[in-house]
């Protein structure tokens, strides 16, 4: 009888802890707001951005609106080795790009790092694109 409850406390214990970790994984976007749950490459990554590439991208890497902005790429959630190659691109100026190319030149490698951690980082959702064009049942 009393390893029967015992066993019982140890399910409901684990249970328990399972569904505060699924409760967390959903938060975590609001998780993110704060500062000392980043790692110190996502917290150094998201300064920058804050104060350089939001303007145009986008604090989550979905570009701004702001007047000319048709032409500004989404980031978020792209390769981060693609957004670091992208950026060394521009700096070495094998691209070159009226904006890009200044911007990424007031970047150090460290700091290309840093900013591809974090767009890269960012989570969305893709939705099967056969039911999201699907015709109209009516
Ligand atoms: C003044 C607006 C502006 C700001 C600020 C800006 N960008 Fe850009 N970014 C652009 C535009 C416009 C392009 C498209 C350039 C092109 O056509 O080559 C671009 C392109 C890029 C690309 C290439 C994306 C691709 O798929 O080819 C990356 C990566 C990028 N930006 C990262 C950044 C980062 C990181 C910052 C901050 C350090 C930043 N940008 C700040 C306007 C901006």
């Amino acid at each position: 009888m009393k390893l029967i409850f015992s066993l019982l406390s140890l399910y409901f214990i684990l249970t328990g802890s399972l569904l505060a970790d699924t409760k967390q994984a959903e938060t975590g976007s609001v998780g993110a707001t704060i500062s000392k749950n980043l790692t110190e490459e996502l917290r150094k990554g998201k300064e920058k951005v804050q104060t350089i590439c939001s303007a145009c991208h986008g604090l989550d890497g979905v570009a701004a609106s702001g007047g000319n902005s048709v032409i500004i790429p989404n980031l978020t959630a792209q390769h981060k080795d693609y957004l670091i190659a992208k950026l060394k691109d521009y700096k070495s100026g094998k691209v070159n790009h009226p904006q890009m190319t200044l911007i990424a030149q007031m970047l150090t490698d460290d700091e290309i790092e840093y900013v591809s951690e974090w767009y890269s980082r960012i989570k969305i959702r893709i939705f099967d694109p056969n039911l999201i064009l699907a015709k109209p049942s009516n």
